[in-house]
Parts: structure tokens; C-alpha cells; sequence
């Protein structure tokens, strides 16, 4: 019979068989439950010869690093190279407000950064790249593809040794990857299923979707350390009052977003302020590629509403985006 544990187990020899003894892993960490899952899968096969990045752009929200450092750790017993790069993304974003924009630097420096990672992973030690392959250096690189992902890009079976060729500043130039794919096969809720029979926490097993660029996209205009926290305290508050709701399972994701480029007068406290909207957009969606704004009861948005205005200083009024994708996409940038 197919169940999750025995799904689990399969891939674990998969990968097993698929490296061999033939060299070392690296797989990129995102905080989302497919690479996690893929890490987790990837580790129990392979062991120490597996090394997971996690590159820190420091636009994660609230608890999310110290998730992937703390829970994933302790969960799945990988090695974990954490890369504090909040410098970094936030020196590259300095003054940029165009959406687009901000998407190319964030993806430019996340490149950057973990190919430098891997680059002293694996230049550092000669026996990393130790293997049976003609070339006589290979490593491994672990990613979370799933199988709507395999067909979608038109991939379909079959495919899985391909091997890519990156040019990678810092490594032996006839290093090859191999990629290793364990969920290319599964659906998203087998993803799931798996994750937990390994161990993996709900709040890494569960986590609703989450755009790579983080909250980088998720600030209307400038993208400063002083305005990650302000989304940072108010995003925290409306993830709180929705768990507490148990409102986690229907819906499919709820960006907050934090209007910093517009401001309105309010009045808090002793008197007038000058303050900035946050807006949250609740959606149902199947796919993502449509979705639905989500009819969220009003007890909770009222909660939502009265803790942010009270507990975040900057912000002096919260919104309820109710459009529909399309005409809006479900994040703002
Ligand atoms: P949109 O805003 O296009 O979002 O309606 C659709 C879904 O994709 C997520 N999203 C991203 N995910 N990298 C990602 O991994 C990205 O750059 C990115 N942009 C959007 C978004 O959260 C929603 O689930």
C-alpha cells in the first residue's frame, strides 16, 4: 500500500542510490516547507555530506529566521550555514521604490550571496567534489521542485539527471551539479504529509505560500530597516489573531502590506497623528493564479485593527483590500 511513511522512505533511498558515495550536497533553505522538506529528505539519506544555506536577506517576517535556525535544526539534525546578509539587501535596496526593481536586486544578491556560500563549501574542502563521474567533480544540488512544477515547465518523467552547468565564481571551473529532486513527484499536500512524518513542525509543515522576495515587496515605496519593522510588528499581530481565530486553514495567504510612501491624520492617544495605512489582503485561492478576497468575520478584523493601531505607533489606520485576482494580483508588487 502507498502511504506517506512508506513515500518518505522511498525517497529516501531514491536519493540514496542517486548520490551514492560520490560527493557532497547543498541545498538552498527558503523557509518554505519545499525545501525544507527536500532538505529533510535529503539529509536522512546522505547525512553530514549534506549542507543547507540559508541565505538571511533580513526581510523575512517575525520568528521566521529563528524558525529555520532553531526548529529546522533541531527537527532534522542538518547542518545549517546561516548568511547574514541584511546589509547587504538593504545597502542594494537603498532608495528603490519601482516593484520591478526591487524583484532584480533581491534576486541578484540572493544569487550572489549563495553561490559565494557554496563556493566556500565546497572550495574549501578538496574532498567535496571527490566522486566517480568521468570529470571526477561532481556535487549535488538539492531543490524543492514538485511534480506541477515538473509539468508545467513541460519536464515530465524521466528527467531528473539532467545536470546543470553553472559558472560559479570561486568554484572548480569543471564542477558539475547534479540535481537532486525528491518531491518531483508529489503534490503539495503530500509535501506535507511527509514533512510532518520527518518530524518538521507545523509552523514550517503548514506554512501558507510566501513570496521570495519577502516583505521586500510587501512595503509600498522604500525599503529601510525602520520600515521592515513597522510591517514586522503589525504582520506578527495579524498572524497571532488569525491562529487564534483558527482561521489558518481557509484561506490560502494573507499579505499585510505597509503603505510607506502614503500617509493620513489620525488621532491616538493625546492628540493628531500623521501615520501610515497597513493593509491586509486576505485571499482564498486554489492555484494562486486566481483568487478570491477572503470574507474574513468582522470580530477578527476588529482585533486585528485595534492591536496594530495600539501596538504599532507608526500606523494609524488599517485597511481591507477586497478586489479579486484578477483585476489585483494577491500582492501588491
Ligand atoms: P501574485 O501577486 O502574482 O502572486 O498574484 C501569486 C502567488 O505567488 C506568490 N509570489 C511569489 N512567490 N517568489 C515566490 O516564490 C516571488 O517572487 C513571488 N511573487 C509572488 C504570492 O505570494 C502568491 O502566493
Amino acid at each position: 500500500t502507498w502511504t506517506i511513511g512508506n513515500i518518505a522512505e522511498e525517497q529516501i533511498e531514491r536519493v540514496r542510490a542517486q548520490i551514492g558515495e560520490r560527493g557532497k550536497a547543498i541545498c538552498g533553505l527558503s523557509g518554505g516547507v519545499d525545501s525544507a522538506v527536500a532538505a529533510a529528505i535529503v539529509q536522512r539519506a546522505i547525512g553530514d555530506r549534506l549542507t543547507c544555506v540559508y541565505v538571511d536577506h533580513g526581510l523575512m517576517r517575525a520568528g521566521e529566521t529563528e524558525q529555520i535556525e532553531r526548529d529546522f535544526v533541531a527537527a532534522t539534525g542538518a547542518q545549517l550555514v546561516v548568511v547574514d546578509a541584511e546589509k547587504q539587501f538593504l545597502d542594494a535596496l537603498a532608495g528603490v521604490t519601482e516593484p520591478e526593481a526591487k524583484r532584480k536586486i533581491i534576486g541578484r544578491e540572493f544569487i550572489r550571496t549563495f553561490e559565494a556560500a557554496q563556493a566556500d563549501i565546497l572550495g574549501s574542502d578538496p574532498a567535496a567534489t571527490v566522486g566517480t563521474e568521468e570529470d571526477g567533480k561532481i556535487a549535488f544540488l538539492v531543490q524543492g521542485t514538485l511534480y506541477p512544477d515538473v509539468v508545467e515547465s513541460g519536464g515530465g518523467a524521466g528527467t531528473s539527471n539532467i545536470k546543470s552547468h553553472h559558472n560559479v565564481g570561486g568554484l572548480p571551473d569543471d564542477l558539475e551539479f547534479e540535481l537532486v529532486e525528491p518531491l518531483r513527484e508529489l503534490f503539495k499536500d503530500e509535501v506535507r504529509a511527509v514533512g510532518a512524518q520527518l518530524g518538521l513542525p507545523d509552523v514550517i509543515v503548514q506554512r501558507q505560500p510566501f513570496p521570495g522576495p519577502g516583505l521586500g515587496i510587501r512595503i509600498i515605496g522604500e525599503v529601510t530597516r525602520s520600515n521592515l519593522d513597522i510591517l514586522r510588528a503589525a504582520d506578527k499581530i495579524a498572524r497571532e489573531e488569525m491562529t487564534a481565530a483558527g482561521l489558518d486553514g481557509d484561506i490560502w495567504q494573507m499579505p499585510v502590506v505597509l503603505l510607506a510612501d502614503v500617509r493620513s491624520v489620525g488621532v491616538q492617544g493625546d492628540g493628531r497623528t500623521y501615520g501610515h495605512p497597513i493593509v491586509l489582503r486576505p485571499v482564498t485561492s486554489e492555484d494562486a493564479m486566481t483568487a478570491d478576497w477572503a470574507r474574513l468575520p468582522y470580530e477578527v478584523l476588529e482585533t486585528i485593527s485595534t492591536r496594530i493601531t495600539n501596538e504599532v505607533p507608526e500606523v494609524n489606520r488599517v485597511t481591507v483590500d477586497i478586489t479579486s485576482k484578477p483585476p489585483g494580483t494577491i500582492e501588491w508588487e
